[in-house]
């Protein structure tokens, strides 16, 4: 039998393993060294940071359709994330893909499903319809459990609003250009939050249908 006790010439193993400093030191090197390796390629790939062929920043009025959507905590029941499984294209279409997310911030993928994804709604309904279904979803899904949201007919878009958050997105990479940005307030006057929601559902997803 060969006898274990003794102590391996040079680098030894049992010195790593029974040192809880070096232990915790060389864990934290070799964990942090693996997650840069998988994540900084991320932010220099093409295919995640460059928008896929059709996908354009939001409009003024999409863009405050994105806000109340965040506001209403509508991501609580809907994801917009397809995953790339043959039950999810059959109901949804095309998977998700990162680079129609480029000019998201922040993105909406979300995991709660108690509703459908939404990720390609768009141009699934006519402006009509998602109407009626936001005053009321029962009128439309006579079994639907989804809260109605009747105010959003009623509140008007503030046009001071849409200017400083294009501003703020431009700052982190959305291409806005000056004229559109002075261009927002006008875009948006005089329309409701359900204008502006019924803009960003219908914007949702149609580059790769
Ligand atoms: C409590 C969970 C819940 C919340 C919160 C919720 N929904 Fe829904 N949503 C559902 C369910 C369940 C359905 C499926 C039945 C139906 O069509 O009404 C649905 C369906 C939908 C559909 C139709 C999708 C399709 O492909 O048929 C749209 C669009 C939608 N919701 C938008 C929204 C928006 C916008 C908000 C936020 C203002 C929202 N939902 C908030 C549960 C929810």
């Amino acid at each position: 039998m060969t006898d274990n006790t003794q102590a391996t010439p040079g680098f030894s193993h049992e010195k790593v393993e029974t040192s809880n400093f070096l232990m915790i030191v060389l864990i934290l090197l070799v964990v942090a060294i693996g997650g840069l390796v998988e994540i900084v390629p991320l932010f220099f790939q093409k295919s995640t940071t460059e928008a896929v062929t059709g996908v354009k920043p939001y409009t003024a009025l999409q863009l405050m359709g994105r806000d109340v959507y965040l506001r209403e905590g509508c991501y609580n029941c809907h994801s917009q994330m397809i995953r790339p499984f043959r039950a999810e294209t059959l109901r949804y279409g095309h998977y998700s893909v990162a680079g129609e997310f480029v000019y998201d911030h922040p993105f909406q993928w979300g995991s709660k499903r108690t509703g459908p994804d939404l990720h390609r709604v768009g141009g699934k309904y006519s402006d009509e319809w998602h109407r009626i279904h936001l005053n009321n979803p029962r009128d439309v899904v006579p079994e639907s459990n989804m809260p109605a949201y009747p105010w959003l007919e009623k509140a008007a878009v503030d046009p001071a609003e849409v200017a400083p958050r294009m501003q703020a997105l431009r700052r982190v990479g959305v291409p806005y250009s000056d004229a559109e940005i002075a261009a927002a307030a006008a875009d948006v006057k005089g329309r409701t939050e359900q204008d502006a929601l019924v803009a960003y559902l219908q914007s949702l997803g149609r580059a790769l249908k």
